[in-house]
């Protein structure tokens, strides 16, 4: 059985992401999307909220996995019997960063993959940081995020 794993921040959540794990899905034996507890970045949404909107948006998909994890990534990947990491490429500027990345995990372990897909064009521009300034200016973020997460995102800015 392959095993697969997409990590992320996931701060939040977007349609971008959910398109990359409902076509990662179709490739994998099993898909597992953990968030990542320790981050150079300081979250707004906390792991708690962070796991729970992954798991609105992807509940008509129990075979999809929602979990969690600290430390390396290919520490997680080991513990859980995973080979393979999928990671999603949104424009030219993202392949340098994941290229160090995945060369790092590979010098870490040399048995796990990291596959990349394509983000679709029409999310090639979005990230969580744009959902998040949309979101707290009172931008429109119809689209870009799934139904039912969309009023904890406007919540969430709202004082
Ligand atoms: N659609 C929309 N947005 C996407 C996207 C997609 N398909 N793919 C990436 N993004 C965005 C994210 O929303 C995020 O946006 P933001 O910066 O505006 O918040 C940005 O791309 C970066 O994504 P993020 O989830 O933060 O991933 P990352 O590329 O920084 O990597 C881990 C996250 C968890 C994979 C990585 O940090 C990791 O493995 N950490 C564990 C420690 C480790 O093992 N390090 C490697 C060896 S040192």
């Amino acid at each position: 059985m392959k095993i697969c794993v997409y990590p992320g921040s996931f701060d939040p959540v977007t349609n971008g992401h959910l398109d990359i794990i409902h076509r990662a899905s179709k490739i994998c034996d099993k898909l597992i999307v953990a968030v990542l507890v320790n981050h150079s970045k300081t979250p707004v949404f906390s792991l708690e909220e962070r796991v729970d909107l992954l798991k609105c948006a992807l509940k008509d998909r129990p075979d999809i996995e929602v979990d969690s994890f600290s430390g390396l990534l290919v520490n997680y990947m080991k513990k859980r019997n995973a080979t393979a990491i999928i990671k999603g490429l949104r424009a030219i500027s993202d392949y340098e960063y994941e290229l160090q990345m995945a060369l790092t995990n590979k010098t870490q372990n040399p048995e796990i993959e990291t596959l990349f897909m394509m983000a679709s064009v029409n999310y090639s521009f979005l990230s969580s940081s744009i959902v998040r300034e949309l979101a707290k200016n009172g931008g429109d973020i119809d689209g870009l995020v799934p139904d039912c997460i969309k009023d904890a995102v406007l919540r969430k800015f709202r004082t």
